[in-house]
C-alpha cells in the first residue's frame, strides 16, 4: 500500500490494516484544513491519532476506525501509539508486568545498551536523535533492591556519553554514578564501559540519563524502577503499573541551542520548547513552520494512548525528562492520589493537578470509573517561567485515556476548572508526608549557599553558586581527590585537592567524616530551579520566599527530629527564596547539587559535596574508570 505524502516509516503489510479508507489515509476536515491521517495499526491495536486541532476544540471528532481489535486480553493499560517506525518505543514497553516477583532473591541483571545518533521524528518534525539500541525514549531497567546491575554502554556518537542513575545512591561505588567531570571521563566515541553497582536500601520509580552536558535531552533518557517486598502493601491499591515519560522537545539538537543560550548579551533567555513528548510521542501541526523554516515535518505523528479497563486501579509513574519545562500534569474526570514522589512513598494526597519539575517523579493512583469512551490525559507546561514565548508551541500537551481502545478524539472531556500554576514550584511539601517515618536527626554544621546569574566579561550570562560558575574538570574531581589523599603530602589540601585547584570552576564542600549537613539554598535569581542532590535523599526542612529568617532555625531543628519531613532527591528553589535541607553525608566520594534545567547546570549551576575522606583514602578506583581519561 502506498502512502505518497506522508512517512518514510517502514510498514508491513500485515502490520497495516486498512480500517478506514481503501488507501489507508483518511480525510479529515478540520478547520478548513485537510489533514491526512495514516491509520497504521501495529499489533492488532490501533494508532494515536495526530489530530489537526489543538484538543481544547472539541468541534470536530475524529471518525474511529471500524476494525479495531479487542482490547489486549490483560486489559493493560496500554494501547495504540504502536507506531511502526522501529526508533519507536512501544507504550507497552513501559507497562510494568504486575506478576514481577518482588520478593525475589538478589540477583544480576545485565544489560547492553549501544548509542547512537539516527534522523527520527518523535512528533513528526525530522531531526538527529541519540537512541539507545536504535529506540527511543530508553529501555525500561527494572531490578530488585539488592540486585547488581550491569549495564554495558558501547558509544556509537561522535561525541563522548556517560550514563547517570538518577537517584541511586552509589554507596561505595561512586564511580558508577556517571557524572562528567565529577566522577569519570566520557565514555569515548567507539569504546565501551560496563557500569557495575548494586542497589541497596532504595528502592521506588528513579530514572537514567546521560550526564555529558545537555546531551540527555537529545534522546537518552529511560526509567529505572526499582521494586522491594515493602511494596505488597501499596500494590494493594492498584491492579497496573505503567511508566509515563514527560517531556518538553526541541526541533533541534541542544548543542547548537546551547551555543545560542551561553552567547555573548543573551542574558539568561532559556530556549523555549517547541512541544512536548508523553512517552515519547506527540503531535505536532507542520503548518505551524513555514515552507522556508528548514525543518521537515510530517503531519502524521500521534499522541500517546492509555488504554483502561473500566473500574480497574492504575498506577502511572510519571518521570519529569525534560530539559526546562515543569509541567502540571491531570487527567480530565479523574481524581489522582498522589503515593510518591523522587521513590519515597507518601501518604496519599488527592489532587487534579500535580506540578512536575525537571527530574522529579510522581506516581499517582487513579481508578478507572468513568463513563464515557476517551478523556484526555494532560501535561500542561507552566509557561510564565519562560522567558519569551515560542510561537509554535502549544502548551498543553495531551495524550489519550481510553476506555473503548479507540483513538477517538473524546468530545466531551474538559480540564479542571482548578487554576493552573502561575508559577513554577513544587506541589507543597508540607502536604507531602513519607508512608515511611524517618525523623531527620540534628544537624552538625551548617551550610548557606547563594545561587544567581551574574553577567560578566563579553556580556556573558553565566550561573554561579556562591563564586563559583561550574564547568566540568578535565581530571574528574574524584580522580584528583583520590590521587591526593593518598598521597597525602603538603601540595595538596585537607580534601585531597591541589591547593591550586580551580575555585573559579569547582566549588566542593568538603565534609571529611559523616555528619548530618545542613544547606540553605538562597536564591537570588527570578527564575525557579529544580535542584537535585546525587548520592542521598534530603529532608525538605522549610521553604519560603524572600530570606530565611535565622529566629526560627532552633525551633525548627527540635520539631524535625521528632517529626517525619519530606524527603526526596529534587526539589524546586522558588523564585527569590530558599530553601533548607538536611542530609546525612556518609556516603564516600564526590556528589553533584546542581539545578537540573540542562541549560542552567551548562551554564555552571552546579556545585559538589565530598564526604568520606577517611574512607575516600582508601580506595582504589577501577583500572576501566582511569583509563576512561585516557583517551
Ligand atoms: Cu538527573 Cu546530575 O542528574
Amino acid at each position: 500500500m502506498e502512502d505518497q505524502m506522508t512517512s518514510p516509516q517502514v510498514e508491513s503489510a500485515e502490520e497495516r490494516k486498512q480500517p478506514v479508507s481503501g488507501n489507508g489515509r483518511l480525510p479529515l476536515l478540520v478547520g478548513g484544513i485537510v489533514v491526512f491521517v495514516v491509520v497504521a495499526l501495529a499489533l492488532g491495536l490501533g494508532l494515536g491519532l495526530g489530530l489537526g486541532l489543538k484538543h481544547h476544540s472539541h468541534a470536530a471528532a475524529t471518525p474511529t476506525s471500524s476494525n479495531l481489535s479487542p482490547p489486549t486480553p490483560s486489559g493493560g493499560p496500554t494501547v495504540a501509539s504502536e507506531n511502526v517506525e522501529s526508533w519507536r518505543r512501544a507504550t507497552l514497553d513501559y507497562s510494568l508486568d504486575m506478576t514481577w516477583d518482588i520478593n525475589a532473591a538478589p540477583t544480576t541483571r545485565v544489560f547492553n545498551f549501544t548509542i547512537s545518533e539516527i534522523q527520527a521524528a518523535p512528533d513528526g518534525v525530522i531531526r538527529p536523535l541519540l537512541v539507545i539500541n536504535g529506540q527511543f525514549p530508553g529501555p525500561l531497567i527494572r531490578v530488585n533492591r539488592g540486585d547488581r546491575v550491569l549495564v554495558n554502554v558501547t558509544n556509537g556518537l561522535v561525541n563522548g556519553t556517560t550514563l547517570h542513575w538518577h537517584g541511586l545512591y552509589q554507596n561505595g561505588t561512586n564511580w558508577m554514578d556517571g557524572s562528567t567531570g565529577i566522577t569519570q571521563c566520557p565514555i569515548p566515541p567507539g569504546k565501551s564501559f560496563l557500569y557495575n553497582f548494586t542497589v541497596e536500601n532504595q528502592y521506588g520509580t528513579y530514572w537514567y540519563h546521560s550526564h555529558y552536558g545537555t546531551q540527555y535531552n537529545d534522546g537518552l533518557v529511560g526509567p529505572f524502577i526499582v521494586h522491594a517486598p515493602e511494596e505488597a502493601a501499596i500494590q494493594k491499591s492498584y491492579d497496573f503499573d505503567q511508566v509515563i515519560l514527560l517531556q518538553d522537545w526541541y526541533h533541534d539538537f541542544s548543542t547548537g541551542l546551547l551555543d545560542e543560550y551561553l552567547a555573548s548579551g543573551n542574558e539568561n533567555a532559556e530556549p523555549i520548547p517547541d512541544n512536548g513528548l508523553i512517552q515519547g510521542t506527540n503531535y505536532f501541526n507542520c503548518s505551524s513552520y513555514d515552507s522556508d523554516s528548514g525543518y521537515t515535518c510530517q503531519d502524521n505523528s500521534t499522541r500517546a494512548a492509555f488504554n483502561l479497563t473500566k473500574d480497574k486501579r492504575y498506577r502511572f509513574r510519571l518521570i519529569n525528562t525534560g530539559a526546562f519545562a515543569e509541567f502540571q500534569f491531570s487527567i480530565d474526570n479523574h481524581t489522582l492520589s498522589v503515593i510518591e514522589a523522587d521513590s519515597t512513598l507518601i501518604e496519599p494526597v488527592t489532587v487534579h493537578r500535580l506540578p512536575i519539575h525537571i527530574a522529579q517523579r510522581y506516581s499517582v493512583i487513579f481508578t478507572a470509573n468513568q463513563t464515557a469512551s476517551n478523556y484526555w490525559l494532560r501535561a500542561q507546561m507552566t509557561t510564565d517561567c519562560f522567558s519569551s514565548d515560542n510561537p509554535v508551541l502549544d502548551a498543553d500537551i495531551t495524550a489519550l485515556i481510553t476506555y473503548t481502545n479507540t483513538t477517538t478524539a473524546p468530545t466531551d472531556s474538559t480540564d479542571w476548572t482548578d487554576a493552573l500554576l502561575l508559577e513554577c514550584k513544587d506541589l507543597n511539601t508540607t502536604l507531602l508526608v513519607p508512608a515511611e517515618a524517618e525523623p531527620a536527626p540534628s544537624q552538625d554544621t551548617t551550610y548557606v549557599i547563594n545561587v544567581s546569574f551574574q553577567i560578566g566579561n563579553y556580556a556573558l550570562d553565566k550561573a554561579y553558586i556562591n563564586s563559583t560558575t561550574w564547568t566540568p574538570a578535565k581530571t574528574p574531581t574524584l580522580n584528583q581527590a583520590v590521587a591526593g589523599l593518598k598521597a597525602g603530602n603538603s601540595t595538596f589540601n585537607a580534601a585531597g585537592l591541589s591547593s591550586a585547584y580551580d575555585t573559579s570552576s569547582q566549588f566542593i564542600i568538603d565534609i571529611p567524616v559523616t555528619q548530618t549537613v545542613d544547606l540553605l539554598i538562597n536564591s537570588l535569581d527570578e527564575g525557579a530551579h529544580p535542584f537535585h542532590l546525587h548520592g542521598h535523599q534530603f529532608w525538605i526542612m522549610a521553604a519560603g520566599g524572600g530570606y530565611f529568617d535565622w529566629a526560627s532555625y532552633e525551633s525548627l531543628n527540635k520539631n524535625a527530629s521528632v517529626g517525619n519531613p519530606m524527603r526526596r532527591d529534587t526539589m524546586t528553589i522558588p523564585a527569590y527564596g530558599w530553601t533548607l535541607i538536611r542530609f546525612v553525608a556518609d556516603n564516600p566520594g564526590l556528589w553533584a547539587l546542581h539545578c537540573h534545567i540542562s541549560w542552567h547546570m551548562e551554564s555552571g549551576l552546579l556545585m559538589q559535596f565530598q564526604t568520606r575522606n577517611d574512607i575516600m583514602r582508601g580506595w582504589t578506583i577501577p583500572g576501566d574508570v582511569l583509563a576512561l581519561c585516557d583517551a
